[in-house]
């Protein structure tokens, strides 16, 4: 009776969305799917998603998946060993990221009769309403996991280490709407031949071109040959990645690279300061991604963490940051 007929994708499916991970590169699987309006819009949207329900999906196969969503489940279950139960089977699923959301406590919640340590509520259905506190407690203390906030009552815990870092990066880099250059004013004659040549060899490899362009600027440095997507069309047009860098460079000049770089020099210290107040545990490695970063920007961790800490003591008091070395001390060192 819990489970609604829903009109749109619930919240922790549209935090996914906004977040980039329905992209069709991930496996979902739905733990806990209700009637299963979740995974029905995502399998129509061409995604690969199932779900299993005790009630209204019984049959279905349970089975793990890259992310696991256990959507307003734990709140509808009255018994404390229950709820640990299906959070622990649901991250065992989990083969990248498990996603648990919640009801949150607040003032229109349905009247009803305190039972156990929730309500039964006037439809004779039982809810326990969370603080976004006491959820994160509940969740690090089943799973000695840290959990991340993403919405009010939806929370990420990842096994994927790395993709975990790469989304705390992500999650701090700055939004940017990406214009098209104006094109420019043609001039004499020979020039115009030139350029011709340099507009036939762009049009005859645009759409690689075009996502090199894109990353070159998401990433603010240029791509290494193992982020690059469409390597071999563009080693058989240019003979190898950073010949094509070189095209690149020449035909749309460096001004927006440069911008770029240094917004995601920005972005990189505001994530390594903020990682410095974060409970964290420390990573056992950086993700390669975030390796050339550094060395990139940088040149070595050292140096990006001297940077960080600039920013940090322009931004925060002294009393919060001794704070922030103190916890960086308990969980055994910081961040970098
Ligand atoms: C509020 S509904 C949420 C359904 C769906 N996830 C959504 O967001 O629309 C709660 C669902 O949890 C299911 N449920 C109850 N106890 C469960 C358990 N121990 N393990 C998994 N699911 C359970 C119920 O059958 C119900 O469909």
């Amino acid at each position: 009776m819990t489970a609604l007929v829903r009109y749109g994708f619930s919240a922790p499916v549209q935090s996914l969305a906004r977040y980039g991970f329905l992209d069709g590169s991930h496996r979902l699987f739905d733990y806990g799917c209700g009637r299963g309006d979740d995974v029905r819009g995502l399998t129509e949207n061409g995604l690969s998603a199932s779900g299993w329900d005790p009630y209204f999906a019984p049959d279905n196969t349970i089975s793990s998946a890259d992310i696991v969503n256990l959507g307003f489940v734990i709140n509808v279950i009255e018994d404390f060993d229950e709820r640990v139960e299906a959070l622990t089977r649901a991250w065992s699923l989990a083969e990248r990221v498990l996603v648990v959301s919640v009801m949150l406590e607040n003032q229109n919640d349905p009247r009803g009769q305190r039972f156990r340590d929730g309500v039964m509520t006037l439809r004779g259905t039982f809810q326990k309403y969370f603080t976004q506190s006491g959820i994160k407690t509940f969740l690090e203390q089943v799973l000695d996991e840290e959990p991340i906030p993403v919405a009010p009552g939806v929370l990420y815990l990842f096994r994927d280490k790395d993709m975990e870092q790469r989304f705390l990066m992500d999650r701090y880099r700055s939004k940017h709407n990406r214009l098209r250059t104006p094109s420019t004013q043609q001039q004499e004659r020979p020039k115009r031949q030139r350029r011709d040549r340099v507009a036939e060899r762009y049009e005859t490899y645009r759409e690689p071109l075009e996502h090199l362009w894109a990353q070159w600027l998401a990433l603010g440095r240029k791509p290494d040959k193992s982020e690059v997507e469409d390597l071999l069309t563009l080693t058989e047009g240019f003979g190898s990645a950073p010949k094509a860098l070189r095209f690149l460079e020449r035909r749309n000049g460096l001004a927006e690279i440069e911008r770029a770089a240094s917004r995601r020099v920005d972005d990189l210290e505001v994530y390594f300061a903020l990682n410095q107040f974060e409970r964290r545990r420390p990573y056992k490695h950086l993700e390669r991604g975030l390796q050339r970063d550094i060395k990139s920007f940088f040149g070595d961790c050292r140096s990006a963490q001297a940077s960080a800490r600039e920013l940090l003591f322009t931004i925060a008091d002294t009393q919060t940051i001794e704070q922030a070395c103190q916890h960086a001390a308990e969980r055994g060192g910081p961040f970098l």
